[in-house]
């Protein structure tokens, strides 16, 4: 048998390789995370992630303008708020940062779809994602797992009460879904789909949003209730938790460590999978491009286009506009 060329016959052109290609990357794929901050005509740049920035409301309309125009067909919303305290309390009030956004954001463009994370560690003092146990005496202390249960209720239900779409609880407490669903229920909002930080690892890839969104724990680290990177069936056993607490979409977080995850999770579930391509990974092009190591845009779309292929959904990228234009441009 002759081999030569056996399987290169088609790659032989770009339209042959248009033919055989089994995975497209699409606008359609992505969610873009907004960083948006209390107070007036802050438009801050993130400097370990080049592109994106942080804004106040009133200056967040050109940036809605773009995605809409580009026809990106979500956000994924974080807040910094003005000032901070031990538990939180800012996340769930209704003249809260992200509230606010969702208002703004559902009255200029009600079809743009508007997801929220839900988390503490924005607004608590320490930067952890919850309550900590013994507060007052012991300051050190691990986060309360069903202490903080009760305020993520508190805070979904208060972003959904704003208009917001989506919720997604990525403070990785067990029993978040459950949660947040009966709280929605109670409400009438049973419409309301739940995307759950299913499998999100302690990684030290989030260290640029950290920055972004003046999130870093003030002492110690989050492994208690984060995963351990070198853990994957731990993780589908939370997605089959999520899953039986009713969570709609399932997200792995971070994804170009761990497309391994996705695919496993991929093959298990028949639910939308979603992977968050975090903030270190895109730093990492960005920084390489920036010194000519690589060619940014090409490196953006084999891993965006990697995550496609090991099974993801949906992808939430701080690529999002870049690569959206770029597939607008090459139809
Ligand atoms: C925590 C949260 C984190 C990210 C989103 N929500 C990470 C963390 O600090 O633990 C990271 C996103 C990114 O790195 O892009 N609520």
């Amino acid at each position: 048998m002759h081999k030569t060329k056996r399987t290169r016959r088609l790659r032989k052109t770009e339209n042959i390789r248009r033919l055989v290609r089994e995975t497209r990357l699409s606008v359609d794929d992505f969610v873009y995370p907004i960083f948006v901050q209390d107070g007036e005509n802050i438009e801050h740049d993130i400097t370990s992630m080049p592109g994106i920035k942080r804004f106040s409301i009133d200056r967040l309309a050109q940036e809605l303008g773009e995605i809409v125009r580009l026809n990106i067909p979500a956000v994924l919303l974080f807040g910094v708020p003005g000032t901070k305290d031990e538990t939180g309390t800012k996340s769930w009030h209704d003249d809260g940062i992200v509230q606010k956004a969702v208002r703004y954001i559902k009255q200029r463009h009600p079809s743009l779809y508007v997801i929220t994370d839900v988390c503490f560690c924005e607004y608590t003092s320490h930067g952890h994602c919850g309550v900590i146990e013994g507060i007052g005496n012991n300051k050190e202390g691990d986060v309360d797992n069903d202490a903080t249960l009760l305020n993520i209720q508190k805070q979904a239900l208060s972003h959904v009460q704003a208009g917001a779409d989506m919720v997604a609880p990525s403070g990785m407490m067990d029993g978040s879904v459950a949660a947040v669903r009966a709280a929605l229920d109670e409400h009438k909002y049973t419409d309301i789909p739940i995307m759950a930080y299913s499998i999100k690892y302690a990684s030290a890839f989030y260290g640029p949003f950290r920055d972004a969104a003046e999130a870093a724990p003030t002492f110690g680290d989050r492994r208690t209730y984060q995963m351990d990177p070198a853990n994957r069936r731990e993780g589908l056993l939370r997605a089959s938790y999520d899953e039986w607490e009713n969570a709609d979409i399932l997200m792995v977080k971070p994804t170009l460590a761990y497309l391994d995850v996705v695919a496993a999770l991929k093959s298990e579930t028949n639910k939308p999978v979603a992977c968050y391509n975090v903030s270190g990974e895109y730093a990492m092009i960005k920084a390489a491009a920036a010194n000519g190591w690589l060619d940014e845009e090409q490196a953006m779309l084999e891993s965006l286009l990697s995550m496609k292929r090991a099974g993801a959904d949906i992808i939430i990228t701080y690529f999002a506009k870049q690569a959206a234009a770029v597939l607008q441009r090459k139809i």
